[in-house]
């Protein structure tokens, strides 16, 4: 496990991700019933910005310049993309940074804690020690929030079903191994097992098409319920990483149209070369 997050924090992805995510809890907080979050890979859920820039031996190019960067003092946000710069904003200020760019950024555990209702109930897996201890400090004080030293695929078989009868579930590893898409493959039809409509966010970077389309291919076999595919690509001849998506099983009603609307918007604002655009479809259509 050599993966760590705040080399990335605030790049293209996340912001992508968190986006998206933020408008999916707040579709499936449409109904009142409370909702188990459950975060498989949460990382610390704080990143300091400028350490970004130091690496292990070497410095390193920042990438959220090219992420967060775009957004923060964009003017005309869409109202699907306002609501989470807002929120990375009041943790940046909060957090203490008085500069004008942006310096401490939220991970998906923040974000999930500052948009979870009473009723609402917050899991967080993270099996790196020191992430996880990381974690651990970060919602020492925040009651109701639990925070788990355990492997993130366990925890979907672990933690499903919820008494609260309904979940909404991020899948984020670090795709570091080679089996990582058939561990998200194989967990994810343990998890729908166990509560078939819960709502499962599988985030993945497209490096390889091939790869992904391999993926989908997996996912088509499982007789999935409908699941739509969010897929942004900012550099299509990238050597690394052109773009990414999320894999989102049992999305809620119409969220179809919300994601693209988003996805386009943000191609647009995080465009890195000719060809940038983003798609968003049913792999498993809505019957
Ligand atoms: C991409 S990062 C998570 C970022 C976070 N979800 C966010 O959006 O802020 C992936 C995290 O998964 C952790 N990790 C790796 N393997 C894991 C596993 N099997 N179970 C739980 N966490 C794992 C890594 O240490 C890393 O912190």
């Amino acid at each position: 496990m050599n993966y760590r997050h705040h080399f990335h924090a605030g790049n293209f992805a996340d912001v992508f991700k968190h986006a998206v995510l933020v408008r999916l809890v707040r579709a499936l907080q449409a109904k009142p019933k409370g909702l188990l979050l459950l975060d498989t890979h949460a990382g610390r859920g704080r990143y300091d910005l400028q350490a970004e820039a130091q690496g292990d031996t070497l410095e390193r190019q920042p990438e959220w310049p090219g992420g967060i960067g775009r957004l923060w003092s964009k003017p005309n946000l869409p109202a699907g993309v306002a609501e989470y710069l807002a929120r990375v904003v009041a943790f940046d200020r909060g957090a203490g940074n008085t500069q004008e760019a942006p310096r401490f950024y939220p991970g998906s555990p923040r974000l999930l804690e500052a948009l979870a209702r009473p009723q609402d109930r917050l899991v967080l897996c993270e099996l790196h020690p020191a992430e996880n201890q990381a974690l651990q400090a970060e919602f020492a004080f925040t009651p109701g929030v639990a925070v788990q030293l355990l492997d993130g695929y366990t925890a979907v078989r672990a933690l499903l079903p919820p008494p609260e009868r309904r979940a909404l579930v991020l899948i984020d590893p670090p795709f570091e191994s080679q089996d990582e898409f058939a561990r998200i493959v194989s967990a994810l039809g343990d998890g729908l097992r166990r509560l078939p409509a819960g709502t499962f966010a599988i985030w993945y970077p497209l490096t390889e098409r091939a790869r992904v389309d391999d993926f989908f291919a997996e996912l088509r076999t499982r007789r999935l319920p409908p699941t739509l595919v969010a897929e942004l690509i900012i550099n299509p001849a990238a050597p690394k990483m052109k773009g990414c998506g999320l894999v989102i099983v049992n999305p809620p009603w119409q969220f179809d149209r919300e994601a693209e609307e988003l996805a386009v918007w943000l191609a647009g604002a995080l465009a890195q070369a000719p060809g940038a655009g983003a798609q968003v479809w049913w792999l498993v259509p809505e019957v």
